[in-house]
């Protein structure tokens, strides 16, 4: 089905958990932009992913778009469970690290292209994912912001553009 639906551009989400004070971030292919006014922007999240829980409780999200020269980390998050991984260690071993957000209590990535930090307006069981839309609070870019994107085809299949 994803190579009639893609290809779709590979985006990290990042998120917290307050009472653990845990950091946590996970891959996603399954997003988009719902509404202009409000800016409101939608991603798919599967109900066994341990982002779930933790979107569900704090009621925010960063949307961190990246350019492709990160495929190898977004891999590395993708495959992983942070229930099984502290996720900042991908993260330090990509040489990444972590910004606090303006708007939400949650962090970006230092090698984002662009980010939207969003607030839960609403959750949608949708299946086996659950919807969260989130009203965006802030939205920046980068210089690099026009640098080649990754995009997912299936599989390990990804292309750039
Ligand atoms: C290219 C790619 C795209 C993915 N897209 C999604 C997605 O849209 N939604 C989702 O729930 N998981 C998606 N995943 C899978 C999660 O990133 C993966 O299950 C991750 O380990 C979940 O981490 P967590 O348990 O720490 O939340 C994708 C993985 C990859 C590699």
């Amino acid at each position: 089905m994803s190579e009639i639906t893609g290809p779709r551009q590979v985006v990290i989400i990042t998120c917290r958990n307050k009472n653990k004070k845990i950091d946590n971030s996970i891959t996603v292919a399954w997003h988009t932009q719902l509404s202009f006014k409000p800016f409101l922007y939608g991603i798919a999240i599967g109900k066994t992913r341990y982002s779930c829980g933790i979107i569900k409780a704090s009621k925010c999200f960063c949307v961190n778009f990246i350019s492709a020269k990160l495929k190898q980390l977004a891999i590395d998050i993708g495959t992983i469970s942070g229930r099984s991984i502290n996720k900042d260690k991908i993260l330090a071993k990509h040489n990444v690290k972590k910004i606090e957000c303006k708007y939400i209590d949650c962090f970006r990535l230092d090698k984002a292209i662009a980010w939207l930090e969003c607030e839960v307006i609403k959750q949608i069981d949708a299946g086996d994912h659950i919807l969260f839309i989130g009203k965006v609070v802030h939205m920046q870019q980068s210089q690099a912001s026009k640098a080649k994107r990754l995009m997912h085809i299936t599989g390990d299949l990804f292309k750039e553009c």
